[in-house]
């Protein structure tokens, strides 16, 4: 068995197989047209590749992608390393195929692969919405995950905040967001915060439904970056940088009434250590161990910090 990386027209194919597990709602021809919009995005185009673990004579036995994302180590005098953290994504193998050790066998091979091709490589990541046995056996640990889900309600967005962001203005406010204080984390660049939002344009295409009007907002120094999921009638917070509880809670709010006024039934935001205390000062939020999308990590090279506290924004996720 060998891994290779896959051709244009081999990820179309794998599209098409993978159809059952991540397409519906939307129709295969959809589906095919989803994908092909988001791997033309520009972050994609930077940073993805597809993966193929193939037995000799080259059948497909299972498959997965990378998404290449910026990661920092902090050194004793307080300096920050930048370095490569990989986020996988999609790993699927046909049903036919299940349970001969395949994914697994991808999963090893590919780590393998990452610590030889990147000599600054850091981590591993991904999202499991499978549980943790099956990623814990290649060497992942889960790290814990809470969400906050706050019901949408209703009234003007703009009276809470400074500012509502457009999708135009996000680039900007992204630049200005407090990095985490960890001894090591991941940074999520404005062209991924972009490809988030991409995933609304799609769906609200696909679907249809209509977007919501903003993609974020500003209260003092604060700043909170979201996006809807069509699928699930969600106003997801993919960033929050929260200095106060008035401006965490204005800010949330802002969110709510935004969710509101675009028919979504639920704001949801992912807990960071930094910001659990200010978010649990704002009336109206229920805290949720978090069901699907499990963050786990492996650390592909040594010496770096115990890695449970890391924190995981939703920009995140892929
Ligand atoms: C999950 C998946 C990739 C596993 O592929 P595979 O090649 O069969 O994996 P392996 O043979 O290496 O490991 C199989 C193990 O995964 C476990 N597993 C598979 N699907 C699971 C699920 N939905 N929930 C929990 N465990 C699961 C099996 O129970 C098995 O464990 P066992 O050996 O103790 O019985 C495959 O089932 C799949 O493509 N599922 C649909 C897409 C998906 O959910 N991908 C994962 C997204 S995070």
């Amino acid at each position: 068995m060998r891994l290779v990386l896959a051709s244009d027209e081999q990820k179309v194919e794998r599209d098409v197989v993978n159809y059952p597990a991540w397409g519906p709602p939307l129709t295969v021809a959809g589906f095919i047209e989803r994908e092909k919009r988001l791997r033309g995005h520009p972050w994609s185009r930077a940073e993805l590749k597809t993966w193929l673990l193939c037995e000799e004579e080259g059948g497909v036995l299972a498959s997965c992608e990378t998404y290449r994302m910026d990661s920092f180590l902090r050194a004793p005098d307080g300096a920050l390393v930048q370095g490569d953290n990989f986020a996988i994504a999609s790993v699927f193998t046909e049903e036919r195929l299940r349970g001969r050790g395949y994914a697994t066998r991808l999963l090893g091979l590919l780590a393998a692969e990452l610590e030889r091709a990147s000599p600054r490589v850091h981590t591993a990541l991904l999202f499991s919405d499978v549980g943790a046995p099956l990623y814990r056996r290649s060497g992942y640990q889960e790290t814990p995950a809470w969400d906050w889900r706050f019901t949408p309600e209703p009234g003007e967005p703009a009276a809470l905040v400074d500012r509502l962001l457009p999708d135009t203005e996000v680039s900007a406010a992204h630049a200005r967001m407090r990095r985490p204080e960890a001894p090591f984390f991941y940074w999520p660049t404005a062209p991924q915060v972009d490809w988030h939002i991409e995933r609304e344009r799609i769906y609200a295409e696909l679907m249809p439904r209509p977007r919501p009007e903003t993609n974020g907002a500003m209260a003092g120094a604060s700043t909170a970056l979201w996006y809807m999921m069509g699928r699930t009638s969600t106003l997801m917070v993919l960033m929050l940088d929260a200095r106060t509880a008035e401006e965490t809670a204005a800010l949330l709010g802002a969110a709510r009434r935004v969710a509101h006024r675009a028919g979504l039934s639920q704001v949801v935001l992912w807990e960071e250590p930094s910001m659990a205390s200010l978010v649990a000062q704002v009336p109206g939020g229920t805290r949720e161990l978090r069901e699907g999308s499990l963050p786990m990590l492996r650390p592909l090279r040594p010496g770096l910090p115990s890695l449970e506290a890391t924190p995981i924004p939703r920009a995140l996720w892929v």
